[in-house]
């Protein structure tokens, strides 16, 4: 009886720690989400040279956020977009110019070091591969 009843008396509080901790995570990814605008035609892009290009050769496959998520140095960045194309299916860059744009951008504005949070928010999911 008195296990039933101890039962019953943890569960909510067992609840109200499993809400707290959501709302903790939700402040989360809202506080990150507030430092871009969704009125932004690039959004969640942020602002900077080359978002065009990036924007148009990035999101054919997947959402931006796959890239926003994560932050990168250049080196990772380099060798991610031959892996796009090489493996992924990516089509290949008009020229190198287009090619060091989209470089530029990722590696300025997606950097381990460059501002803002990357829009991964969820606990559970991996670290972004900053250090590779
Ligand atoms: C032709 C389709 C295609 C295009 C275009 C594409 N991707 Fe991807 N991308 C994929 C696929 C498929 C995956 C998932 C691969 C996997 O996890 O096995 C992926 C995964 C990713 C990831 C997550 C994996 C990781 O290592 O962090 C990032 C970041 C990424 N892409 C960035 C980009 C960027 C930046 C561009 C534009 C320059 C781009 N992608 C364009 C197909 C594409």
């Amino acid at each position: 009886m008195l296990q039933g009843r101890g039962a019953a008396l943890a569960a909510p509080v067992i609840g109200a720690a499993a809400a707290a901790a959501m709302g903790l995570s939700l402040a989360g990814a809202i506080l990150a989400q507030e430092a871009l605008d969704v009125d932004d035609p690039w959004y969640p892009l942020p602002e900077g040279e080359g978002v065009m290009e990036v924007y148009y050769a990035c999101n054919a496959c997947h959402s931006l956020r796959t890239v926003t998520n994560v932050r990168y140095s250049r080196r990772v960045w380099d060798e991610l977009l031959d892996w796009m194309v090489e493996e992924q299916g990516m089509p290949e860059f008009r020229d190198e110019e287009e090619r060091q744009m989209v470089l530029d951008y990722l590696a300025t504005h997606l950097s381990p070091d460059a501002e803002g949070e990357p829009t991964r928010a969820s606990p559970g999911l991996p670290a972004p591969r900053a250090s590779w």
